[in-house]
């Protein structure tokens, strides 16, 4: 406890916002990053997928159908998967109305656009969704990444890690970007051989907070790994993760997780 009078200081926990600020505005859009980093995230999170013309965009599902409306303006189609469409296409859909009409144009960024309005302003929590839908896809984001400064600058300042669910690929993209921090996503409780691979290759070992008890944290940070939890939107459960010593927070709601941090 702080001294009478005094304010506690603000835990050491990274503000992340889950595809941007997605509890009020429509997930990883442009909207969504600004309005996270008006409240206050430290870090914004994406889902970075692959068109069929080989343009790398900001998608959480492989189909467009839940946040935009492709079913509408391309009706009748096989397939309403993300890598069946160019880029130009992918360009004509609403991807804000679906939340609320006042999001009514925002559009599907392209991986450019989303690191460009980034920028120095938050740290990037990248996450390669579903890779093995797009083979060869890590050279694609190496090149485009490194061809931008803001990233440049970001890596320097220690503010990007590459994460994903498909370790397999993860470990390619390492061995090609040396010095981009990775995370190892996990969706079911990491075992001991797990941490102790990780710590042999990867910097981060992120899990959902559902899934982890606290003597995991210890465990991850003994390993010389940090751990950002996910997707934490409840006060409860983020107070619990602040106790247990996690590194970052990754929730919809980055003004919420604000508030409670600066107590
Ligand atoms: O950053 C962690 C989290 O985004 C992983 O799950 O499905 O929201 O990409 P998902
Ligand atoms: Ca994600």
């Amino acid at each position: 406890l702080a001294p009478a009078g005094e304010a506690a200081p603000r835990p050491d926990v990274a503000n992340i916002a889950h595809r941007g600020s997605s509890g009020a505005a429509p997930e990883n859009t442009i909207a969504a990053i600004r309005l996270g980093l008006a409240q206050g995230a430290d870090v914004i999170e994406n889902d970075i997928q692959r068109t069929k013309d080989g343009k790398l965009v900001i998608l959480h599902d492989a189909s467009l159908a839940r946040t935009t409306d492709v079913e509408q303006v391309f009706p009748g189609r096989l397939s309403y998967d993300v890598g069946t469409f160019t880029l130009a296409e992918v360009k004509r859909l609403d991807a804000g109305s679906w939340f609320a009409p006042q999001f009514a144009g925002e559009r599907v960024p392209t991986l450019r656009e989303w690191v460009a309005a980034v920028g120095q302003r938050a740290g990037m929590l990248m996450e390669a969704k579903l890779p093995e839908l797009y083979p060869g896809i890590e050279r694609d984001i190496d090149k485009e990444l490194r061809s931008m400064g803001e990233f440049q600058r970001a890596v320097k300042a220690g503010r990007v890690t590459m994460q994903s669910f498909n370790h397999v690929w993860l470990r390619s993209y390492a061995d090609l970007a040396p010095d981009v921090p990775v995370g190892l996503l996990f969706g079911t409780r990491p075992t001991e051989v797990d941490l102790t691979l990780a710590a042999q290759w990867a910097d981060q070992v992120n899990p959902a907070l559902g899934v982890i008890q606290e003597s995991d944290v210890a465990r991850i940070h003994q390993l010389g790994l940090e751990t950002n939890v996910w997707t934490v939107n409840g006060g409860q459960d983020m107070q619990r993760a602040i106790r247990w010593g996690v590194d970052g927070i990754i929730t919809n709601y980055p003004q919420v997780l604000e508030e409670i941090l600066r107590g």
